[in-house]
């Protein structure tokens, strides 16, 4: 293996020109002309910084302050009822900050004090209950990183490729660590007796907000890793988020992942609500709806290079890097094509096999010199699952859909490094 890094690492050199050239700073010096970067005494080092009682809580450097959450304007009508984007292409690792989380409402983010807070378990349970926050905080903790990803993401591609972007593409995705109790604990407190068989019973879980977003969730699922959390990425959520708590359902669609978590009532029916119903169903290639897709199918995706991270460095090597998930568990292996799909490369994965329904980073360690590429990754998950092509899915799902298209990606890589949205077939 250290052969191997050293043959790669002198072939890139012995390239010579490109590879060289690149390293501008190092490269001029070498020519004969100074850097004034190194040669100079910097500002920066002839001052002194900013003291510490600068910044009580800490924002990020304003050279990064294109790394923000944006939004489609006419995706939605209206911003109360709207979504912006993770800029996916911009980060690295796995963990999303929550500052550039996706959020995605349906009646605005609403302010609730912890004071304020009330959590009601109601229904089919031996004593119906009244959790205040600090009540929640006395049960056993647990902490999970997960990815919620929104049924709608990548919905504007089933008919072609449209947004320029895979911020907007894929970016209605996020990855954090949640810490919280687990829903069963707080079902055993009330108590399942009066529910009798469990196997056909659900919960119905609802917001604080105007809009509510009730759902059913099985009783199977309730009782398996369902999380009522409080804090995420190790500090409290975000009021988009749902300050103070919101339920956390693993690898299932975002839209179960109730914010300003107010009640959950034990049920023997699903009640078919709104959400349920009328939106996040998926129509099929005959007309036809399906009834429920919970579970969020593996997917990946390259953000760099992408058509808002295009090749700046020139020829030489080059990291392809990109994220892949399953709602069904681990992500076991990603391939990389540089030709549409005829041909794949077997990508390393830039994790040690974390939590299972977490994003998993892959890279591509790789050579570019100003070749066209079709580029695409196809995930595999550790249920055997293969993430389907565009024309695979639409077999089964036609043109009309809009929630849990989770196809291959293709960026057109041009000579100069810039990448587009385009279909392959
Ligand atoms: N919960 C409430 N109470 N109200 C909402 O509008 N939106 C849902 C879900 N939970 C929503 C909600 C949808 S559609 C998604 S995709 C996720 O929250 C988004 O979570 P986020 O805003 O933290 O990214
Ligand atoms: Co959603």
């Amino acid at each position: 293996m250290a052969d191997e890094l050293n043959n790669t690492s002198r072939r890139a050199f012995l390239k010579g020109g490109a590879a060289a050239v690149v390293g501008t700073a190092a490269g001029a010096a070498s020519a004969g002309t100074p850097d004034p970067l190194i040669t100079e005494v910097q500002d920066w080092a002839s001052f002194t910084g900013e003291g510490v009682d600068e910044t009580p809580y800490g924002l990020p450097i304003e050279f990064e302050s294109d790394v923000v959450r944006r939004n489609v304007p006419w995706l939605t009508a209206d911003p109360i009822s709207s979504i912006n984007f993770t800029p996916i292409h911009a980060l690295d690792g796995t963990i999303t900050p929550q500052g550039c989380a996706f959020e995605r409402h349906h009646s605005g983010a609403i302010e609730l004090k912890k004071d304020d807070y009330r959590l009601m378990i109601n229904g089919l349970v031996d004593q119906p209950l009244v959790f205040t926050y600090e009540d929640l905080e006395r049960f056993p903790r647990e902490n999970h990183v997960y990815f919620c990803e929104c049924a709608a993401n990548t919905g504007m591609e089933w008919a072609g490729a449209q947004l320029n972007g895979v911020q907007f593409t894929h970016g209605m995705i996020h990855n954090m660590e949640y810490s919280g109790i687990s829903l069963r604990a707080l079902l055993n407190e009330a108590g399942l007796g009066a529910a009798g068989d469990l196997a056909d019973k659900w919960v119905y879980v609802e917001g604080a907000d105007a809009s509510s977003n009730g759902r059913s969730i099985p009783m199977e699922k309730a009782l398996d890793d369902v999380l009522v959390a409080f804090k995420a990425n190790g500090e409290a959520l975000r009021k988009e988020h749902g300050y103070p708590v919101r339920l956390v359902v693993p690898g299932w669609e975002g839209n179960m992942w109730i914010k300003w978590l107010r009640r959950i009532e034990v049920t023997d029916a699903a009640v078919e609500s709104r959400e349920e119903t009328s939106k996040y169903t998926d129509v099929m290639e005959d007309g036809t709806a399906r009834k429920w897709t919970w579970e969020m199918d593996a997917k990946s995706v390259i953000t760099s290079p992408s058509p808002q991270m295009p090749i700046k460095h020139g020829h030489g090597p080059l990291v392809i890097s990109g994220l892949a998930w399953s709602g069904h568990g681990r992500i076991t292996r990603v391939d990389v094509s540089k030709d549409g799909g005829k041909s794949w490369e077997t990508a390393r994965l830039g994790t040690t096999q974390g939590d299972s329904k977490a994003l998993t980073r892959f890279y591509l360690d790789t050579d570019w010199q100003g070749e066209d590429w079709l580029l695409q990754a196809r995930a595999m998950d550790e249920t055997g699952y293969v993430q389907p092509t565009k024309d695979q899915l639409r077999e089964v799902r036609g043109e009309n859909s809009i929630y849990h298209n989770n196809c291959i990606q293709t960026w057109y890589l041009n000579a100069k490094g810039e990448a587009e949205n385009v279909e392959v077939s």
